[in-house]
Parts: structure tokens; C-alpha cells; sequence
């Protein structure tokens, strides 16, 4: 699936529906079970890895993972693959080289972390052909300045935030993230942006959802707060995976117990 497919979704008010995913086996399930969006998420270094951060995970290993993916989904979904820590922030032409290896590996567009810092390289990655998604509030690659700590709660740090995300928007990224933020920051940022926005812990208001598959399946021993168990009352895992695309297509999920 590419850009255009998925934008004529947004423009009918769907809201977009996106897992994390990270082999083949999921991604033909997710797809074949009306997920939107396949998150080749860094996250993997926890998942599956075992670390406490994404910090450890490596360019190698996110093509290996996106490639697998790619594969499994056959098509059938959008694939954003994940850039890891340390393969993007040192410049423009560095984010470019490994951009296009997850672009090689099948994905359709990166994701990378950070505001005005990374407004050169989104513009530098969008002029040669190559989608971006942006990633604002908690940023899992800076958990050694902020923690898992929820961001943009005082007035001064949401106004950056909302900046930040004006920034990439005009820089050419054509899709955002926000983790982890109260829910009326990121209704304000949806309303100031034409591009869609997707959340993890940022309330109701985003274009799209995003979640980690292994929260979802109930497999994360200390779930965050905003995340849900859909295994919960399912008989399998298709069934859980059908009522999340179902709770955030009709907008039940996430709910007031899942924001702040
Ligand atoms: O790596 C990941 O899974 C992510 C999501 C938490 C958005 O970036």
C-alpha cells in the first residue's frame, strides 16, 4: 500500500489503525485483519530483545526486521519502519543512507524522533523521495534525559511541542506520532496540522491509533497506564486483533481511562 491509499482513508475521517510489528507470521495477520498501518517500531529491542530501552537496537537489525515484515504483509498494509538510535541524528546524509535502507527492506516511510533538531533532515529525506513520520512527546531514544516520564504537561512545554510539530509539518513530514501527552495538547495539534496524527497515550482526538502488538496481545509484564490487553475476552488472536481495528475505527478506543 502506499502515501495515497492511505491519505484518501484520512480524508474520509477513518481513522487509521497501526500496530507494531516485527516478523512475518504477525504482519500476514495483521494485514489480513484490517490493520492500517504496520510499525516496524524500535521497540523490538524490548519485545523481543529483552532490553529496558530501544537504545540498543541497530540499523542491521531493523532491515532484517523490516524485511520480514515486508514479506509477510505482502502488500496488503502501509509499513513505516523505524529508525534506530544513533543511525539518524548526526546529519541529513546519514539520516538519507540509512532512510533508504529501510526503504530497500520494504518499508514505505521512516519514523524518527525529535523537533526542530531533525527539521533539516526531514526536509533533506522528503526532496529525495523518501516519507517521513515524526515522533513527538515521550521519545523512547532520549529515556536517559526525560525517562518514561510523560511529556508537554506545563503550558511552556506544550506550546514547544505544538511548534515542534508545525516545524516538521512544513519540513514535509507527512504523518506525526505523539506519545505519551495530555489529550488536549494533542487535540490542539491535530486541529493546527493537516497531516495525520497518531497516538499512544495522547487521548481520543488523533487521526489514527497506535499500539505495541505486545501490549495488545496482554504479553507486556508492566503495561503502560494507556495501553490495553485485547486478548482480554477474545478467543483468539485474529478476534483481539479485530476488536482493536473495530474500538479505534468507532472511536472507543482509547477511552478516558487510557488519557490524561
Ligand atoms: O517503537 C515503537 O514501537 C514506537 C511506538 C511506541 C510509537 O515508536
Amino acid at each position: 500500500m502506499f502515501l495515497p491509499q492511505l491519505m484518501a482513508r484520512v480524508e474520509k475521517d477513518e481513522k487509521l489503525v497501526v500496530l507494531t510489528c516485527y516478523d512475518a507470521s504477525f504482519a500476514r495477520l495483521l494485514a489480513d485483519n484490517g490493520v492500517d498501518i504496520l510499525l516496524v517500531g524500535d521497540s523490538l529491542g524490548m519485545t523481543v530483545q529483552g532490553h529496558d530501552t530501544t537504545l540498543a537496537v541497530t540499523l542491521e537489525q531493523m532491515v532484517y526486521h523490516t524485511e520480514a515484515v515486508a514479506r509477510g504483509a505482502g502488500g496488503r498494509a502501509f509499513i513505516i519502519g523505524d529508525l534506530p538510535f544513533g543511525a539518524y541524528q548526526q546529519s541529513p546524509q546519514q539520516a538519507f543512507a540509512a532512510a533508504a535502507r529501510l526503504l530497500a527492506a520494504g518499508a514505505n516511510m521512516v519514523k524518527l524522533e525529535g523537533g526542530a533538531v531533525m527539521v533539516e533532515s526531514v526536509r533533506f529525506l522528503v526532496a529525495r523521495g523518501i516519507p517521513v513520520c515524526g515522533h513527538l512527546g515521550l521519545l523512547p531514544q532520549s529515556v536517559n534525559t526525560t525517562g518514561y516520564r510523560s511529556q508537554a504537561r506545563e503550558s511552556s512545554a506544550a506550546t514547544r511541542l505544538i511548534e515542534d510539530a508545525e516545524d516538521l509539518e512544513n519540513a514535509g513530514a507527512q504523518m506525526l506520532v505523539l506519545e505519551s501527552i495530555p489529550a488536549v495538547v494533542a487535540e490542539e495539534v491535530t486541529q493546527h496540522l493537516a497531516i495525520p496524527t497518531i497516538g499512544i497515550g495522547a487521548g481520543p482526538h488523533c487521526n489514527g491509533q497506535v499500539l505495541v502488538l505486545n501490549d495488545l496481545l496482554g504479553l507486556t509484564e508492566k503495561p503502560p497506564r494507556f495501553a490495553k490487553d485485547f486478548m482480554e475476552g477474545s478467543w483468539n488472536i485474529a478476534n483481539a486483533v479485530r476488536g482493536y481495528v473495530a474500538s479505534v475505527k468507532g472511536g472507543e478506543f482509547p477511552g478516558p481511562e487510557h488519557s490524561f
